[in-house]
């Protein structure tokens, strides 16, 4: 079966007795046990539960993964796969994170003994020189938020397998739809769920999806030892959600192309980050390893009053942090997603007080153009 189709028909085995299409909402706490020592599929929900299950083996068959785990929300995902790494482990990150996983990193994984230097993982080189004896996983996200930096998996798979490496990939941006980290090589990709695999910009998840079947024995002890599941009803929106994801993802694609370029036009505007823009610096990676740009755009603009204009009179475009849904949200990273980085790194790197970052949803891309100008002209 073809992507879109597994995004409806992944799971052939959730078939039960009613008949019913969709997986039903498994609301129980524990299950009956059917006798001592007689072996049952499920038998507490934190460790495992129907819905839950099927919403997992939809995930992992879409990531080409073994098995998945469905979280509470993207950080708890993060922070049981760093919790599942030997004890202190040394990791290589993109030095571009969404400010939560940073903020794990530096203000709770490093106080717990792990090291972590932070370095353009577009530059393999780069990461290959801070590669030591403790050094245990690589951890990326590409495209990167909000700087959209590209890395090329391919390549810092290699370079994880030299090393005996295990290669983490956060594909939250792009999905399974646009880009396959695990055929890629990765050993571990994370999501935050409630981006665009929920779509709906309604429910908190996360996701690890596991490439082997030894990873997700080592991740799923810690999973069922931190009790950070997804509930019954968040995993059933999460799987509805994922019917769509194909349609609602070309529908941001071809929006987001648009909005990016009209931005580019714009006097207004100083720069905009687009990784579907030819003279992006990982253009060509882009077009080797994904199959579309996905929804995210990031700018400055010339003055920081803009900004407030931006912000107070947007109308399509809802001032609101998170992305990946079908509602088009513009977020003000200094503030919010990125507000607990220092901030003369943060502005070192280009994150700014004139610098906003927009998520493309599945409005008309007119009305979407239409309310950015009459916000900046306003
Ligand atoms: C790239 C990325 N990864 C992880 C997360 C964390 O996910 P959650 O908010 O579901 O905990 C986010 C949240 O914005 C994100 O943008």
């Amino acid at each position: 079966m073809r992507f879109e189709t597994l995004c409806l028909h992944a799971d052939e085995n959730k078939k039960d007795e009613w008949g019913t299409l969709t997986m039903p909402i498994c609301q129980s706490a524990t299950f009956v046990h059917k006798g001592v020592d007689v072996p049952s599929e499920y038998s507490y929900s934190r460790l495992s539960n129907p819905t839950r299950a099927h919403l997992e083996h939809t995930v992992a068959v879409l990531e080409g993964g073994a098995a998945a785990f469905a979280f509470s929300s993207g950080m708890a995902a993060i922070t049981t796969v760093m919790k599942a790494l030997p004890p202190n482990s040394h990791v290589i990150a993109s030095d571009d994170l969404y400010g939560g996983s940073l903020r794990l990193f530096r203000n709770v994984n490093t106080f717990e003994g792990m090291r972590f230097d932070f370095v353009d993982t577009g530059d393999i080189g780069k990461v290959e020189a801070l590669i030591a004896e403790d050094t245990r996983a690589l951890y990326i996200e590409t495209p990167s938020n909000p700087l959209i930096q590209v890395s090329d998996l391919a390549a810092l798979s290699s370079l994880a397998k030299k090393h005996n490496l295990l290669l983490i990939v956060d594909n939250t941006f792009l999905t399974p739809y646009f880009q396959k980290p695990i055929a890629l090589g990765a050993d571990i990709v994370v999501h935050s769920g409630t981006k665009y695999l929920g779509g709906h910009n309604d429910t908190l998840a996360g996701f690890a999806v596991c490439r082997t079947a030894e990873l997700a024995e080592r991740l799923g002890y810690y999973y069922k030892t931190f009790g950070s599941c997804l509930a019954p009803f968040d995993s059933f929106l999460i799987e509805r959600g994922i019917k769509t994801l194909p349609l609602r993802m070309n529908a941001i694609n071809a929006n987001a192309q648009k909005i990016a370029s009209w931005l580019r036009g714009r006097e207004e505007v100083k720069k905009v980050y687009f990784v579907g823009f030819e003279d992006h610096a990982g253009y060509a990676v882009t077009k080797r390893q994904t199959t579309g740009f996905g929804g995210m755009i990031s700018f400055e603009v010339k003055d920081v009053q803009l900004v407030n204009r931006i912000l107070a009179n947007v109308k399509v475009f809802q001032y609101a942090e998170s992305l990946g849904g079908v509602e088009s949200l513009v977020t003000y990273p200094m503030k919010q997603t990125h507000a607990d980085v220092p901030k003369e790194e943060r502005e070192a790197r280009g994150i700014n007080d004139r610098f906003l970052r927009i998520s493309v949803g599945v409005e008309n891309v007119d009305d979407l153009i239409e309310d950015l100008e009459q916000a900046i002209i306003s």
